[in-house]
């Protein structure tokens, strides 16, 4: 079985271990990002989910490649994190954050679609912040929010055509998107789960796996957080 994963996001924090989780198991490995992953083992399409020009054009290079596979795995893991809030958010600076989180991955669906074989699996990488919301991410929040509602609408869609989707909610990760946006009140944000330590991103990974192989979980949201401590 020829079998390909695609990552938006898959040169850092959870999409390189899920990369690196999906070339361990066999398959052909590409991220789209700005940078390369490093290893030999992953391939690259230097993308930025921001320009959607950008991403039509991996789209269609995906799609030059896609002959080579039975089955594919995508996987929208990229994502901006702002810090902004209601009262604030202009609306060009929305329409990034939206652009970059919702267009981009459906710009990506209508490419690969039509050269997914039955088996294949879109996954959507949510957030904590796809069912709630905290102050000061609103862009993020809604973002997120719409994640779900495309992933809901990507299992409607594809019904009949063996194609399997759901959505993945980490809560805190010990990545560098984590680390940029709390800053020193790490402490703080461990101090929140019932675990007292952060995820490790692999552990986010080997879930993604478990999606991509298992189409009962179609439709699904699954909230990963290690159990979060409500305040
Ligand atoms: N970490 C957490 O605690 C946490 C919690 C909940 C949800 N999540 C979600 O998990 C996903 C991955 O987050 P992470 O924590 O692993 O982030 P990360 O460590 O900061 O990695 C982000 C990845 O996205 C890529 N990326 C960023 N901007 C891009 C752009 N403009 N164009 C193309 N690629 C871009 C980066 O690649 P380049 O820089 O090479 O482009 C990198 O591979 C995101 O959807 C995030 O919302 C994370």
């Amino acid at each position: 079985m020829r079998r390909a994963a695609v990552l938006t996001g898959g040169s850092r924090g959870i999409g390189l271990a899920t990369a690196r989780l999906f070339a361990a198991a066999g398959y052909e490995v590409i991220s789209l990002s700005r940078s390369a992953p490093l290893g030999a083992d992953i391939g690259h399409i230097a993308t930025d989910i921001t320009d959607l020009a950008s991403v039509e054009a991996a789209g269609q290079s995906l799609v030059t490649r896609a002959a080579h596979w039975e089955q594919i795995v995508l996987v929208h893991n990229a994502a901006l994190h702002r810090h902004d809030t209601v009262a604030r958010l202009k609306a060009d600076d929305f329409l990034h954050v939206l652009t970059a989180n919702l267009v981009a991955p459906q710009a990506l669906n209508r490419a690969l679609v039509p050269v997914m074989g039955a088996g294949s699996s879109i996954l959507y990488i949510g957030s904590t912040l796809a069912e709630k919301a905290v102050a000061g991410a609103a862009s993020y929040v809604v973002s997120k929010h719409g994640m779900i509602g495309l992933m809901r609408a990507t299992c409607q869609d594809m019904a009949g055509r063996g194609i399997h989707t759901a959505c993945i909610c980490p809560g805190f990760t010990d990545t560098e998107m984590l680390r940029a946006h709390v800053g020193d009140a790490v402490d703080i944000i461990t101090s929140m789960v019932t675990a007292g330590r952060l995820i490790a991103p692999d552990e986010i990974g080997r879930l993604v796996r478990v999606c991509a192989e298992n189409p009962a979980l179609n439709g699904a949201v699954l909230h990963a957080n290690l159990g979060q401590i409500e305040r």
